[in-house]
């Protein structure tokens, strides 16, 4: 059977009609953990070439990890370590088409080829990082950060 050929323009649809499913589900809800829990499923079922996708949270000083779908991940990352820590540290959206070409990866799955991390802000303040993995090279690119950039926005509103 042949495999489903999606165009940039699907990506960007999915990730539109994943806002308003994110908020139907926040809606009402104010756990933050059950929150994050089903946004990480929501996340992962999107992102088709994801292998793992997740929520490294600000705690004192450092990133430790929340609600995440996919394999067992490290537990503390430190600001400016690795491509998590990066984005956190910059506060910017960072994306890794190889992971082997990025100094100070932090090899979580051996299997994983790329990645993209996006802060979350609440107001001006860092509280945590959503990081997608994918077992392909070059899974990411602009449209995944545009993609994601509302998704985080929405994050950010949560009770952290
Ligand atoms: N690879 C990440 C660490 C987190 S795991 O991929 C889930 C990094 O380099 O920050």
């Amino acid at each position: 059977m042949d495999s489903v050929a999606f165009t940039p323009g699907d990506k960007a649809t999915r990730y539109r009609e994943l806002l308003p499913q994110l908020r139907g589900l926040f809606d009402g809800e104010h756990d933050l953990v059950a929150n994050l829990a089903n946004a990480a499923a929501a996340i992962r079922a999107c992102v088709h070439k994801s292998s793992w996708a997740g929520f490294y949270i600000v705690r004192q000083g450092e990133l430790v990890l929340g609600p995440f779908q996919g394999n067992v991940a490290c537990v503390r990352i430190a600001f400016g370590k690795g491509v998590c820590g990066l984005a956190a540290a910059d506060r910017r959206t960072v994306i890794v088409p190889d992971v082997n070409e990025f100094p100070g990866h932090i090899a979580c799955d051996a299997g994983s080829r790329s990645e993209i991390v996006v802060p979350i802000l609440r107001g001006k303040e860092l509280v945590a990082v959503l990081d997608v993995d994918s077992y392909e090279l070059g899974a990411f690119d602009d449209l995944d950060a545009a993609g994601l950039a509302p998704i985080a926005e929405v994050l950010g509103t949560l009770a952290w």
